[in-house]
């Protein structure tokens, strides 16, 4: 049994931790912190939980107590891995981080895009980026691993095949996606209300959003050159979810697309290239750790416009830190993620 610790589980990415390793054969949540809710038992904070974790209580979160984990997960804002990561690696425990600490390679980006100094530049360059359709035999050798965001995992999904073919005019490409509520997470905020974000739809962070320079850099390793992304996010009445609408134009009118995609992502188990003209809902992989994807050439152009959809809180960051502890600890990588999406 893997021993894990959760700080932050009290937030959204935090119960669905708790969601995915109660059906875990091999991992036993042992500790799970919140400030704000300290003694409280975890399942009368979150019903749903309940006869999962009989006896298992929030704590403060405590170096000592989380070092005598296995592995410990970050659910928490960026700022707070840094500061307790280090200790914990010292202690000999493995660190899956779902913020955005160790996100980039480069400090200085990190400290420009989140507005204060990175907190641990020495743990930089260890520290290998969770995405398995790319970085999986890194992930099977690391101490820190930080889990992609969720925009970023199913935008360089999507794009991947393209950029790593050398097919696509890596000077324009497009991202345009959308994303459920919970995406802002649980703390109270005017513009996550339901009559501020229910039955409306909204851009925001055009001029630049924090996971720009993420997918950049994602996106700049897999085309082995510089690309140019143009990535506006969107707000929609939805709670978990993420679409992305891909456009890049390909440069060989020649390549089967689909058979392209098919390719890529055959031996992945939680990619899905659907048959050629479909088009993948949010709802089909709601709850599930499963990138749904599908190809389109319009009108047979040389624009390609590629949909991807995840979950959010699944695929898009609890559901994929568990796949990252199952390859860090040479488990089956389906353990505990097997299950369909909830639809209706
Ligand atoms: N929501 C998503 O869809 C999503 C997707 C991918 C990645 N992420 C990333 O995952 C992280 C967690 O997101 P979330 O949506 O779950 O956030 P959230 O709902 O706001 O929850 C944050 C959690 O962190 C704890 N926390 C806050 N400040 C802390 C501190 N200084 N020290 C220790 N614990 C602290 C909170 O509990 P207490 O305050 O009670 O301690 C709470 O349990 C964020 O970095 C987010 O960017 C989120």
């Amino acid at each position: 049994m893997v021993k894990v610790g959760i700080v932050g589980g009290t937030g959204y990415t935090g119960v669905e931790l708790l969601r995915l390793l109660a059906q875990h054969p091999q991992a036993e949540v042992v500790v799970i912190t919140s400030r704000s809710e300290a003694g409280l038992p975890v399942a009368d904070l979150y019903p749903n939980l309940r006869g999962h974790y009989d006896g298992l209580a929030f704590s403060v979160p405590d170096v000592q107590t989380l070092g005598a984990c296995d592995v410990v997960f970050f659910a928490t804002p960026h700022g707070v891995a840094h500061s307790l990561a280090g200790e914990l690696l010292d202690a000999g425990t493995k660190v899956i981080d779902l913020s955005a600490d160790f996100r980039l390679q480069d400090a200085d980006e990190w400290a420009k895009w989140y507005g204060q100094p990175h907190g641990a530049p020495e743990l930089l360059k260890e520290a290998v980026y969770g995405l398995p359709e790319v970085n999986r035999e890194a992930i099977s050798q690391a101490r820190l691993i930080a889990v992609p965001g969720c925009y970023p995992t199913a935008t360089q999904l999507g794009f991947l095949p393209l950029l790593e073919a050398g097919l696509a005019d890596n000077s324009r490409l497009i991202a345009d996606c959308k994303s459920g509520v919970s995406g802002a997470g649980r703390g109270a905020a005017v513009g996550s209300l339901f009559c501020e974000a229910g039955e409306s739809m909204k851009a925001y962070a055009v001029k630049g959003h924090r996971h720009l320079p993420e997918i950049t850099q994602g996106l700049r390793r897999a085309a082995g050159g510089d690309v140019n992304l143009t990535f506006v996010p969107h707000l929609t009445p939805m709670i978990r979810g993420i679409h992305s609408t891909l456009y890049a134009t390909v440069t060989d009118r020649s390549v089967d697309l689909q058979a392209l995609f098919e390719k890529r992502y055959a031996n992945e188990p939680f990619v899905d290239v659907m048959p050629a003209g479909s088009h993948p809902e949010t709802r089909s992989v709601r709850g599930a750790n499963v990138c749904r994807i599908a190809v389109h050439r319009p009108q047979g152009g040389d624009l390609v416009v590629v949909l991807s959809v995840i979950d959010n809180l699944t695929k898009g960051a609890s559901g994929q830190a568990v796949q990252c502890l199952n390859i860090l600890f040479g488990l089956d990588e389906r353990l505990g993620l097997s299950h369909a999406g909830m639809l209706p």
